[in-house]
């Protein structure tokens, strides 16, 4: 199959969608570990309880599970020709990261909050660790491509206009 000339409409919406609801997990990260001592120290009941933190985590799951299957099916645009092999293969290797965090993410927060367990919510609470600096690393990344690589690698993910 012919990889696409762009990213589709709804890739674009997804794309800033979960990443503006992963922003919002980051943030909710304290209240919800908070949350989280009192049910291990017995302070309140240990029952899995409706937060924003874990409604929002759940959504992203099922975001997620749809912009994989639409990128399976559609794809996405090759990246520019003037990407080195090493750049193109580090690219595709946090693109592939993101995603086990996208799953793996919900997947542990939901395990340890459904059935009260601690190892997965330590793995889940480690996993920012890993997360943090990859969001940080791919928004220089994109910045790099747009300001002095000057590649349309930033503009296919905004442009609108492109269907
Ligand atoms: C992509 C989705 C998610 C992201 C990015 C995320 C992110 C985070 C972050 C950054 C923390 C704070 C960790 C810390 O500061 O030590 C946290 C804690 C926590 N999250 Fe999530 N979360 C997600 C989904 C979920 C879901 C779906 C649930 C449950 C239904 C959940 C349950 C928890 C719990 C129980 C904690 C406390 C863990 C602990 O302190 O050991 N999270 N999450
Ligand atoms: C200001 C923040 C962000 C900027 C400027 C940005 C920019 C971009 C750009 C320009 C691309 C297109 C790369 C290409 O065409 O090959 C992209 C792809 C991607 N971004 Fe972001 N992004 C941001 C935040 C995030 C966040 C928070 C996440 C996830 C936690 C994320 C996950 C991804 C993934 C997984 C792809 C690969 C798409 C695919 O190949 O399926 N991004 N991003």
């Amino acid at each position: 199959m012919a990889s696409p000339t762009n990213f589709s409409r709804t890739q674009i919406v997804l794309h800033w969608l979960i990443a503006a609801l992963v922003v919002f997990q980051v943030i909710s990260g304290d209240a919800i570990t908070s949350l989280w001592q009192q049910r291990m120290e017995g302070t309140i009941a240990n029952e899995a309880i409706p937060t924003p933190h874990t409604i929002i985590g759940i959504a992203i799951l099922l975001l997620v599970i749809a912009r994989l299957i639409i990128r399976l099916r559609r794809g996405i645009p090759d990246l520019p020709a003037s990407e080195s092999a090493l750049m193109a293969k580090i690219a595709r290797l946090t693109h592939w990261l993101f995603y086990l965090l996208l799953l793996g993410m919900p997947l542990s927060g939901i395990t340890a909050w459904f059935f009260g367990l601690q190892i997965p919510a330590t793995t889940h609470a480690l996993a920012k660790y890993v997360l943090i600096p990859l969001v940080l690393l791919h928004i220089a990344a994109a910045m790099a491509h747009h300001f002095v690589l000057k590649t349309d690698v930033m503009r296919r993910m905004v442009d609108w206009k492109q269907g």
